[in-house]
């Protein structure tokens, strides 16, 4: 994985022995499994339940909700989505304009060069202290960023008055749960949104033709605004283009390369069977590089997102009762990154352009 050749090996394997696999991982027996079908086995059965490494365990708590299976992962996501739905996602568009344009006047403007990579990851962190922990900023927020690793201890000296702490109560959900999904939402959203944000940015400089249209749409929509006013939820309504080319971008990139599942009792797939305790591997750019699927898969095309995708064949937000509850607005292990951080240089757009 750390070569980044993740893919090729899969692809390796396909060849050999077909879309189900088994194969020896970190000595556990794991099926390995690929195509639509295969993913809605993955997403769909009850009984196959994600499996984390134990140092995500130990950072993040026992009680996240990618720890939790039945009728406690549907509690904690009922009070996850509450916050992330969009009549409470409405309310916070001007507050992430408004982060996003700090961050462009602190970070990007009358600059030559910048290295995307670490700002975007700024950004998020930034958005996301704003919409979880209804963190401005300022000396706290600060602190919580400086070290990103400590954020445990970081969280407890936050003052409890977060957005999300107003679920305890009204779902139920236990002063653990609410501390440890917290902070695996932010985490969650964290990576996964800023390598989307940093290989957009990549893509978009070297594709002038997906450039200009991205362009143009959103200045149409800064057109329509008053000088200062911020975005509303509408406007993101109507930048179908835009986010065609992140859907596009995510598909050739998935910043979740696939995850396990863990079996927690005796299931059978295509005729395979597999036994209670195995693990199983999924891997969503199998199903994104499958040319039957998605035509000339290699080839950068926003367009395809135009028509609706066939079931289970675009999974880079997962599916079924654990779809990502942030894909309408975890992680590559390692996760996709530029080694550099993608330093870039920057052109001013000529004044009368802008
Ligand atoms: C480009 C951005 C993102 C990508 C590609 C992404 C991808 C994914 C994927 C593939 C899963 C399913 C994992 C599995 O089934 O094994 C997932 C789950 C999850 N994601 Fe995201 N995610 C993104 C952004 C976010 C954001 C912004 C948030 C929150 C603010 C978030 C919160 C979560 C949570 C809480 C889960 C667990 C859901 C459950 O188990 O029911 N994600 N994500």
């Amino acid at each position: 994985m750390r070569a980044n050749t993740g893919e090729q090996w899969l692809e390796g394997r396909i060849r050999k022995y077909g879309p189900i696999s088994k194969l020896s991982l970190f000595g556990t027996p794991t099926i390995f499994l690929t195509g639509p079908a295969a993913n809605k086995f993955v997403f769909m059965n009850e009984a196959l339940v994600p499996q984390q490494p134990s140092s995500i365990t130990r950072i993040l708590g026992k009680r996240t909700i990618i720890e939790l299976a039945g009728e406690d992962h549907k509690r904690v996501r009922a009070a996850i989505m509450q916050f992330l739905k969009p009549d409470v996602l409405k309310n916070y568009v001007g507050k992430i304009d408004w982060e996003v344009r700090h961050h462009l006047k602190m970070n990007w403007i009358d600059r030559q060069t910048v290295t995307v990579m670490p700002l975007m990851k700024g950004l998020t962190f930034d958005i996301i202290c704003s919409l979880i922990f209804g963190l401005e900023r300022g000396p706290q927020r600060e602190g919580l960023g400086k070290d990103f690793a400590d954020m445990l201890a970081g969280m407890w000296a936050v003052p409890l008055n977060l957005p999300f702490t107003h679920f305890n109560g009204t779902n139920g959900l236990t002063d653990e749960e609410i501390v440890d999904n917290a902070m695996l939402v932010m985490v969650a959203g964290h990576d996964t949104s800023s390598i989307l944000m940093t290989f957009m940015i990549r893509h978009l400089a070297n594709d002038q033709v997906t450039c200009a249209a991205v362009v143009h749409e959103q200045e149409e929509i800064a057109k329509s605004k008053a000088p200062g006013e911020s975005l509303t939820w509408d406007d993101l309504y109507k930048m179908k283009h835009t986010w065609q080319v992140a859907l596009e971008m995510l598909r050739m990139i998935p910043p979740l390369f696939g995850n396990f599942r863990k079996a927690l009792k005796d299931v059978e797939f295509d005729g395979y069977h597999i036994p209670k305790g195995w693990r199983v591997f999924w891997a969503s750019s199998m199903t994104h590089m499958d040319a039957n699927i998605f035509q000339e898969p290699y080839k950068f095309d926003p367009t395809r997102f135009e028509k609706s995708i066939p079931p289970y064949c675009f999974v880079a937000f997962g599916s079924g009762p654990r779809i990502c509850p942030g894909n309408d607005t975890f992680v590559r292990d390692p996760m996709p990154s530029p080694s550099q951080g993608l330093p870039i240089e920057l052109e001013p757009k000529p004044k009368n352009d802008l």
